[in-house]
């Protein structure tokens, strides 16, 4: 199986966050690619089963809670029907930006199995957390609508 890992980051932990999750499944024997949202390696994308898409938490940290640079996430290309897994970093408090990112996803076709939100002070285990739940996509919360 073919899978992308698509991430919009500005300080580098969701970057970071994307790339473990891409290993993460490597070793699991998914064939995994991590790539920013505004250089998304379309081939790879159109030939992966599993699409994951990351960003960062911006606001006001305890209210107005969206995803980072909303207009660079609106131009995630087209994923009609394929199974998508979200997440997102933040410091204190996600609010309900899976929920936020959750729309922007089925608004490029995604159908999004669910989502996970890794706090960045512990970006390497939330992002292995991730990878299992993604795995037995059962354990992967899903995101309210
Ligand atoms: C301008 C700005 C606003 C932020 N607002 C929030 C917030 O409202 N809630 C929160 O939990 N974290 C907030 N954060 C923290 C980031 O979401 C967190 O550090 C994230 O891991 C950054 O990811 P990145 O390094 O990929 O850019 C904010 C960070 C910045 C730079």
């Amino acid at each position: 199986m073919k899978a992308t890992v698509v991430y919009e980051s500005l300080t580098g932990n969701t970057r970071d966050a994307g790339d473990l999750i891409a290993h993460g499944l490597r070793e699991a024997g998914v064939e995994a690619m991590a790539c920013p949202v505004d250089r998304v390696d379309l081939q790879w994308l159109s030939e992966s089963e599993l699409v994951i898409v990351g960003t960062w938490v911006d606001g006001l940290f305890f209210f107005g809670q969206k995803p980072g640079r909303p207009w660079k996430l609106a131009k995630l290309p087209v994923i009609d029907g394929k199974q998508t897994a979200i997440f997102c970093t933040y410091a204190l408090d996600p609010g309900k930006v899976l929920e936020k990112l959750q729309g922007v996803v089925e608004r490029r076709g995604g159908d999004v199995i669910g989502g996970y939100a890794i706090k960045r002070d512990d970006i390497v285990g939330g992002a292995a957390e991730f990878v299992e739940r993604v795995l037995a996509s059962s354990a992967l919360p899903r995101v309210p609508a």
